[in-house]
C-alpha cells in the first residue's frame, strides 16, 4: 500500500522481527511512497529527521520574514498621504503579522516552539529574507514593495500551497489570498503616482529602480549554487527551482510595468522569441551575499527594532499566559487557589 494510510499504519506498528533498523526502513519506504503519491504528510506521521529540520528551517525563515517585513512599510503609516492610504497600509502590515502567526503555528506542529524560533532570530542564528534590509526612502517605496516584493512572494508561495507538509501547505492558501491584495494595492498606488505630477511619476520610477534587482534576488541563488534545492524538490517541499520562479516573475512583471507607464532598470531585458520568455541582465550576487552576511543598509536597524519590540511586548505575553492558565484551570482551580491563599476554601 503506497498511501498515507499505509504510512500512518507503519508509524503505529511496533518494531517487527526485523528489529529497529528494519522498522525504520519500513517507515521510510511508506513516507517516500506518500510523497511520491502526492499525499500530504501530517504532524503525527513519521517523517525523516532531515525532512523535519528542513521544514522547520524554511518555515521559520518564512515566519521571520513576515514579521520583519512589517518594519519597512510601518515606517510610512504615520506619513501616508490620505486616510484611505493609511487604512490600506495598516491593514496590509497587520496581515503580515497574521502570516507570521500562521507560520509559527505551522512550525509548532513540527515540535519547535515560537520562543525558540524567536530566540534564534534575535541572536542571528536564523535568517529572514534579505529584501527587508533595504530602506523605504519615499512613499512610492510602499507601492514598489507591494507590486514587486509581495508579487515575488506570491510567485514563490503559490507552489507552496501544494507542499508535501499539510500544515504549511494549508497556511499558504490563506497567505496567498492576502498577498494578492497586497500586490494589487502596490500596483494601484504606483499607477496613481505614475499618472500624477511629473515629480510623482519620477518618485515611482525611482522606487522601482531601487526595488527591482533586490526583488529578483528574493528567489535565492542560481540553481547551480543553491545548496538546499535538490533535496527539497525531491521531498516536494519545493516544486520549482529558484531560476524557474525568477523567470516566471520577470515575465509577469514586464507587461505590468508597461501598463504602469514605468520602466524596469535593465537594459538587457528583451523578449526572446525562441525561448518564449524574457532574457534579462546579470544579477549582482555579490550584493546578495553581502546583505545576507549582515552588511545591507538596514540589517542592524531591523534586528535592533525587533529585539526592542519583543522586550517591550513581554508584559502582553505574560498577561496572555496568565489569562490562559486561569482559563484552562477552570473554577475548581480558582477554589483551590483561594484555599491556598486563605488557609481554607471559600464557601
Ligand atoms: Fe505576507
Ligand atoms: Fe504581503
Amino acid at each position: 500500500m503506497a498511501t498515507a494510510a499505509a504510512h500512518r499504519t507503519a508509524r503505529t506498528q511496533a518494531p517487527g522481527p526485523m528489529g529497529e533498523a528494519g522498522s525504520t526502513a519500513a517507515y521510510e519506504a511508506a513516507f517516500d511512497a506518500s510523497v511520491a503519491a502526492d499525499e500530504r504528510i501530517e504532524p503525527r506521521d513519521w517523517m525523516p529527521d532531515a525532512y523535519r529540520s528542513t521544514l522547520v528551517r524554511q518555515i521559520a525563515q518564512h515566519a521571520h520574514s513576515e514579521i520583519i517585513g512589517m518594519q519597512p512599510e510601518a515606517n510610512w503609516i504615520t506619513r501616508a498621504p490620505s486616510l484611505r492610504r493609511k487604512a490600506i497600509l495598516m491593514a496590509k502590515v497587520q496581515d503580515e503579522a497574521g502570516h507570521g502567526l500562521y507560520l509559527y503555528s505551522a512550525a509548532e506542529t513540527l515540535g519547535t516552539g515560537r520562543d525558540e524560533l524567536l530566540d534564534k532570530l534575535h541572536s542571528g542564528r536564523q535568517k529572514y529574507s534579505s529584501i527587508f534590509n533595504y530602506p523605504t526612502l519615499t512613499w512610492a517605496d510602499v507601492g514598489a514593495i507591494g507590486w514587486l516584493v509581495d508579487g515575488a512572494a506570491i510567485t514563490n508561495q503559490v507552489p507552496l500551497c501544494r507542499c508535501s507538509y499539510g500544515p504549511y501547505a494549508r497556511a499558504m492558501i490563506r497567505v496567498c489570498k492576502e498577498e494578492s491584495f497586497h500586490q494589487r494595492q502596490g500596483y494601484e498606488l504606483l499607477l496613481a503616482l505614475s499618472n500624477g505630477t511629473p515629480e510623482q511619476h519620477e518618485m515611482a520610477q525611482d522606487a522601482v529602480n531601487r526595488w527591482w534587482w533586490p526583488s529578483l534576488m528574493m528567489f535565492g541563488p542560481p540553481d547551480d549554487e543553491s545548496s538546499h534545492s535538490a533535496q527539497s524538490m525531491a521531498w516536494k517541499i519545493k516544486r520549482h527551482s529558484n531560476d524557474e520562479l525568477r523567470q516566471r516573475f520577470v515575465d509577469i512583471c514586464v507587461p505590468q510595468a508597461k501598463s504602469l507607464g514605468l520602466t524596469l532598470p535593465d537594459p538587457d531585458l528583451v523578449w526572446n522569441e525562441e525561448r518564449g520568455q524574457h532574457d534579462f541582465g546579470p544579477i549582482d550576487w555579490t550584493e546578495f551575499w553581502e546583505v545576507l552576511k549582515g552588511n545591507g543598509p538596514c540589517n542592524d536597524q531591523r534586528i535592533t527594532q525587533r529585539r526592542r519590540a519583543h522586550e517591550e511586548g513581554a508584559w502582553v505575553r505574560e498577561a496572555a499566559a496568565a489569562y490562559a492558565d486561569k482559563h484552562t484551570a477552570g473554577p475548581a482551580a480558582e477554589i483551590r487557589g483561594s484555599a491556598d491563599e486563605n488557609g481554607k476554601a471559600r464557601a
